[in-house]
């Protein structure tokens, strides 16, 4: 993996975090990017500037991507892949979310996902031997939580993206793969179960057969699909939810 450069997008923490710290010790060199830059500084004191590159970015300005692109490929020459784990969710009743609120979802969550694969697929942005895309959706998606519909509805556009653009994609060596996501125990997650009582809590866990997950379970999944050993796989949408969508009710 040595020289092969990857965009991690929401390295900070969580599962981004995790898979940051998993690529790097596999051998992979990552450009790692968040808004909280120090939290990855303190991370990784003692890993140099040919393994790891910091950029702080606000993914929620995409006009400054293009920009921001264009400093990477300079710094890497190309990459070998991307992790969009940048993500935010706002719990918040339908009659209550505005198209405001939508918008600052969706930019974070779906837009900045776009428009990095769309500069990242142009030629010279991108390894010559191909590249390897992976976004993070949820089940969400896929069933009514209540107060989740924006999110979920900018995690369901992440879904639909993939199999147009990873055929698109194809003939550049390119692909293109998302993971949907059950509860992983993270700050994004623990901000709504730490406010569930109990026998809310209870309930939650008892839906997921293998418990909840941890970062560690979606950063090997998102790795494997980086890497060469997936060369055959894409346009897939993964779900990875410890059993949460097959259990008996
Ligand atoms: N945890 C779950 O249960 C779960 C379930 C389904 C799907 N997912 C998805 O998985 C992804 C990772 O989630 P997580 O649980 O690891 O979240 P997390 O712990 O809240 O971490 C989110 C990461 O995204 C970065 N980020 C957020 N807004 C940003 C912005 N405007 N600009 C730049 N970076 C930004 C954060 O860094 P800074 O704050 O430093 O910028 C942080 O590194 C998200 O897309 C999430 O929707 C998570």
């Amino acid at each position: 993996m040595a020289g092969r450069w990857i965009l991690a997008a929401g390295a900070s923490r969580g599962i981004g975090l995790a898979t940051t710290r998993l690529l790097l010790r596999e051998g992979w060199s990552v450009v790692a990017s968040a808004r909280n830059t120090r939290a990855i500084e303190e991370e990784f004191p003692d890993v140099g500037e040919d393994r790891l590159k910091i950029v702080p970015l606000d993914f929620a300005q995409t006009g400054e991507l293009q920009d921001c692109a264009s400093k990477i490929v300079d710094l890497t020459g190309g990459v070998s892949g991307m992790f969009y784990a940048a993500g935010m969710q706002k719990t918040m009743p339908l009659t209550q979310s505005k198209t405001q609120l939508a918008e600052e979802i969706f930019r974070v969550n779906t837009f900045a996902a776009f428009e990095l694969i769309r500069l990242f697929s142009k030629k010279g942005a991108y390894d010559a031997n191909g590249a390897s895309f992976v976004l993070l959706s949820s089940m969400a998606a896929h069933e009514g939580a209540l107060g989740k519909a924006l999110y979920g509805a900018s995690k369901g556009a992440l879904e639909g993206f993939i199999p147009a653009a990873a055929a698109e994609l194809a003939g550049r060596k390119i692909r293109l793969n998302a993971l949907a996501l059950g509860v992983v125990r993270t700050d994004m997650s623990m901000e709504f179960i730490d406010k569930m009582d109990e026998g809310q809590r209870r309930t939650l866990e008892e839906g997921y057969p293998l418990g909840l997950g941890d970062p560690d379970d979606v950063a090997l999944f998102i790795v494997y699909l980086l890497s060469e050993r997936a060369r055959w796989i894409t346009g897939q949408t993964f779900v990875l939810d410890g059993g949460h969508s097959v259990r008996k009710s």
